[in-house]
């Protein structure tokens, strides 16, 4: 992605280069009427059709397709264009009329400023004692739909502030309560200015950044990661070996990371794999916060967030990254350095057994394959972690931490819908309802999903100590029926199973999704959030496979109505049996927040694990080596 790529290098799957998004961003300039003018919401590869990707061989010519979306600011909707790279020319265009393009990050800059330079918000400031207004802080969210009157048609985003006690300080040490504008993104025009309220402002000095760090730790001597002979994994283009496992590794300015083609052994297990949304909901009816609800990946694009790693920081040992190119929204590339870590971790042992008659120990360490991101929304980091096992496993990891969204209290008054963090600095609940959508090809694209349930017989006859407990599989035939909560009651797994290749057993080869961060959800279905919000009332879901079918929240989500999405794609309750298999799963964190949140959150973790059943006819990870390790010593 160095923009250097020669195309006969390129998978069928690697993500755009830096020339390929300016050539896109000059054919639909050039071949569109009023191209020249328009703003870039997003350039994406085309995928191509499944058939081709498996056909193609390294080396072989390869035909380049992008989707461009296109806009203006000066009228609603979005143009969705598909240019060929390889031909140079447009191939087809669709106006989209109600979408209403992501926001850029360039505009959340845009904004503040709009709002800053409000004779009304200068009032409100100084109303509060701040005359200094380079100090204030104003972070614009999008504003979803709440069906009001002069928003509709528009891009709009609300704000909310807090004011730095010097250059340097913790922002969210201060929230401005009950300051909050509205702002057109497209014309800058603030539409209102709320200045409610008289919850003091919360002036404490909680700080985090070094400058203000009087204390250092000193009892801390390194631990060094060293791989004196290499790493264990090779890349070439965007393409990964390791262990028995290989795959494609993309990127793109809406999901971020993605995966595909992923295969143990030259098995398939997925076609494709990405956290297709995430959505944030706050739980306070007070003020301006029940708008609090967004959607980073569909509002934002979580791509175009992510962090440059540094090494020895974000990255420890031996670590291989990769840039990410993306299109800026004036069809600029901007090329994010280091977007991607990719290094093997030890992750203890992968097994031991001691025979106590023979008095012999067999014991194998286990290692990983991380393939990680970074992307910062705001106040939040979300740290997205892939893992490979050598034992089969696929993990997916959410770490979130950065700074807790702050608003203020009275000192000692939090009320129902927050804790109160430090004096007078107050933590909504929230949730944070991601989604991962996972193209299954166990042992090729047909696979049935199933759904598996442990109960206890009943005493009886059959019984007669009350002991008997098994487990039962329910498959999931159809879209409607596959649409489906977690149940820690009945120890509850999904199942997803090849329709052509069964193991030593006869029984079909399958992984099982293990859903481990479940999250209920708390704001109604009915509501002007909840009803875009479709995907998170289930926590599995399963579809026939479509290519256009792509995103949980609908394909266009900012100010949408949530008609589109996961409720409109299984509403033709196709077949599933046999069938080539998608799965939603909802997942993620309930968080209540802590005094020990603030003034930065430590990580707090949730994800899934994919693990392989009857997939290998046994335990597969007998080869491993019992070498030991040499540079491990006694401590003292
Ligand atoms: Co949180």
């Amino acid at each position: 992605m160095d923009g250097t790529t020669p195309i006969s290098e390129l998978h069928p799957l690697s993500p755009l280069t830096a020339d390929e998004i300016l050539q896109a961003v000059g054919i639909v300039r050039n071949a569109i009427e009023d191209g020249a003018g328009a703003k870039i919401e997003m350039v994406e590869l085309a995928e191509p059709d499944k058939a081709v990707v498996r056909q193609h061989s390294p080396g072989d010519p390869i035909k380049r397709e992008a989707w461009i979306n296109i806009y203006h600011t000066d009228r609603p909707g979005v143009l969705r264009c598909r240019v060929s790279l390889s031909e140079d020319a447009l191939v087809s265009q669709k106006h989209y009329p109600d979408a209403s393009p992501m926001i850029a990050p360039v505009e959340f800059m845009e904004i503040e400023n709009a709002v800053k330079a409000d004779p009304r918000f200068i009032a409100a400031c100084k109303r509060r004692g701040i005359d200094d207004l380079s100090l204030v802080t104003v972070d614009p969210w999008s504003a979803g739909n709440f069906g009001i009157e002069e928003e509709q048609g528009r891009r709009i985003s609300h704000v909310f502030c807090w004011v730095r006690n010097e250059e340097n300080d913790h922002q969210y040490a201060h929230p401005i309560d009950g300051l909050n504008a509205t702002a057109d993104i497209n014309t800058g025009e603030i539409l209102d200015v709320r200045d409610e309220g008289d919850i003091p402002i919360p002036g404490g000095e909680w700080n985090y950044d070094r400058r203000y760090q009087k204390v250092v730790r000193e009892d801390l001597r390194p631990i060094d990661v060293v791989q004196p002979e290499g790493v264990s994994f090779t890349l070439e283009g965007h393409r990964l070996k390791w262990h028995d496992w290989e795959l494609q590794i993309g990127f793109n300015a809406r999901e971020g990371l993605t995966l595909h083609d992923i295969s143990i052994g030259g098995r398939p297990i997925l076609y494709r794999a990405s956290i297709a949304e995430m959505m944030v909901p706050y739980g306070s009816p007070d003020g301006r916060h029940p708008r609090k609800n967004v959607f980073d990946v569909g509002e934002y694009g979580i791509g175009r967030l992510v962090n440059s790693l540094e090494l020895g920081c974000d990255c420890l040992g031996a670590i291989q990254y990769l840039d990410a190119s993306l299109n800026g929204r004036d069809g600029e590339v901007e090329t994010i350095k280091n977007a991607i870590c990719l290094h093997e971790e030890d992750m203890g042992i992968m097994w031991k057994h001691y025979d106590f008659r023979l008095d012999t120990t067999e014991v194998r360490r286990a290692r990983r394959m991380v393939i990680s991101t970074i992307a910062t929304v705001g106040n939040y980091e979300y740290g997205y972690y892939w893992y490979l096992h050598m034992d089969g496993m696929i993990e997916f990891e959410i770490k979130a931490t950065g700074v807790i969204n702050t608003t203020a209290c009275m000192p000692g008054q939090p009320g129902p819908y927050g804790v109160e963090v430090v004096p007078g600095v107050l933590g909504q609940i929230h949730q944070h309802t991601f989604c991962a959508r996972l193209d299954m090809a166990v042992d090729g694209d047909a696979n049935t999903a199933v759904e598996c349930n442990t109960e206890a017989e009943p005493m009886g006859p059959e019984n007669p100590y009350g002991n008997a407990y098994r487990m039962i599989e329910t498959p999931l035939t159809n879209e409607l029926a596959a649409a489906r909560k977690a149940d820690q009651g009945t120890h509850r797994y999904w199942k997803f199973k090849s329709a052509n290749k069964t193991g030593l057993t006869g029984q079909p080869t399958a992984y099982k999704l293990i859903p481990t961060s479940v999250v209920t959800p708390y704001i109604s279905p009915e509501g002007p959030s909840g009803r875009r919000a479709g995907y998170t009332f289930k926590d599995l879901w399963v579809t026939a496979f479509d290519p256009d079918q792509r995103f949980p929240a609908g394909e266009f989500v900012n100010g949408c109505d949530g008609s589109d999405g996961i409720n409109a794609y299984v509403a033709g309750d196709r077949d599933l049996v046999g069938k080539d298999l998608v799965a939603w799963h909802t997942f993620g964190l309930h968080h209540i927040p802590r005094p020990e949140d603030f003034p930065v959150q430590p990580c707090i973790t949730c994800g899934f694990k994919l693990m392989p059943v009857g997939f290998f006819d046994d335990s597969n990870v007998r080869d491993l080596p019992w070498d030991k390790n040499i540079a491990s010593c006694h401590a003292s």
